[in-house]
């Protein structure tokens, strides 16, 4: 299941930089988005998902799940690429995704503002600033930090990434300018305290909350099949989603 996913992501991406042939659109418009498939063939996935984001799942609450990370930790990195972000591209209906990029990093206040320290110095920090001003910037965070940490080089990535999904309101001189100032530290801030207000503290990361809540129980199933968790906790009507890897990967090659 995930690694068709990443393959479709990954040709996409490919596609929306080299602009090849691969983009065959034959579904009529009102179906761009009935599937990831379609919307990446009618070149339509970014405008699907912020559809798809902003429209609420009628009464029923999705999945709130928490991820308390760092920008340059090889585990948060994984998790991030690997699980988090597919799994929330097919369930966003039915899932919310908050991010906390700060750690394990350390506070201290100076002059009336704060300092940071963190884990893997001086670029982590400057990886989660970058990602913390994005997540206050614009609806599109999610897949611009999963753009940067699925790439060789997370810096190095921030500002193509950023630019892939820009606009005229979010361009990479805007969120130098939070990243720079007062703004980004002020959200730094939050980070700390919302990192440091875990109950129980976090004792490493990546570090998951299901709903506000973390045991070992639920970080070992979000780390294994955080798919397969969200579908079987949510309350509401499963979406065609949670159906099974067959409804959604149909591209079998039978013998015979
Ligand atoms: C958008 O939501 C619909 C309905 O839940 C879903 O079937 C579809 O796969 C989603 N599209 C994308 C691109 O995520
Ligand atoms: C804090 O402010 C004082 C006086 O304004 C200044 O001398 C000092 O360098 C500042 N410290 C830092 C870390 O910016
Ligand atoms: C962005 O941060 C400011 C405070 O610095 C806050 O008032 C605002 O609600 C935040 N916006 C989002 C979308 O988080």
């Amino acid at each position: 299941m995930k690694v068709p996913l990443l393959l479709i992501l990954t040709v996409w991406l490919n596609t929306q930089h080299g602009g090849s042939a691969l983009s065959t659109c034959s579904h009529p418009p009102s179906q761009w988005c009935s599937s990831l498939d379609s919307a990446i063939q009618c070149g339509v996935l970014k405008q699907c998902l912020e559809a798809n984001f902003t429209r609420s799942h009628q009464n029923v609450d999705p999945i709130q799940v928490g991820l308390y990370y760092e920008s340059l930790c090889p585990g948060c990195r994984l998790f991030l690429s690997n699980i988090l972000f597919p799994t929330w591209v097919l369930l966003n209906d039915i899932m919310s995704v908050t991010l906390v990029p700060y750690g394990n990093a350390q506070e201290k206040p100076v002059n009336q503002t704060y300092s940071y320290e963190c884990q893997h110095g001086e670029q982590e920090c400057l990886g989660n600033m970058i990602e913390t001003c994005l997540l206050n910037m614009t609806k599109m965070a999610f897949p611009i930090i999963f753009c940067m940490e699925s790439s060789g080089d997370v810096i190095k990535a921030a500002e193509p990434c950023v630019e892939l999904y820009g606009s005229s309101e979010l361009t990479w001189d805007n969120i130098m300018s939070c990243v720079k100032g007062d703004q980004g530290k002020q959200l730094m801030h939050q980070n700390a305290l919302k990192t440091n207000a875990l109950n129980p503290p976090h004792q490493y990361v990546p570090w998951v909350t299901i709903n506000g809540e973390h045991t070992e129980d639920l970080q070992d199933k979000a780390m294994s099949s955080l798919f397969t968790l969200v579908c079987s906790m949510y309350k509401g009507p499963k979406p065609a989603a949670c159906g099974g890897a067959q409804r959604h990967y149909r591209s079998y090659c039978h013998n015979e």
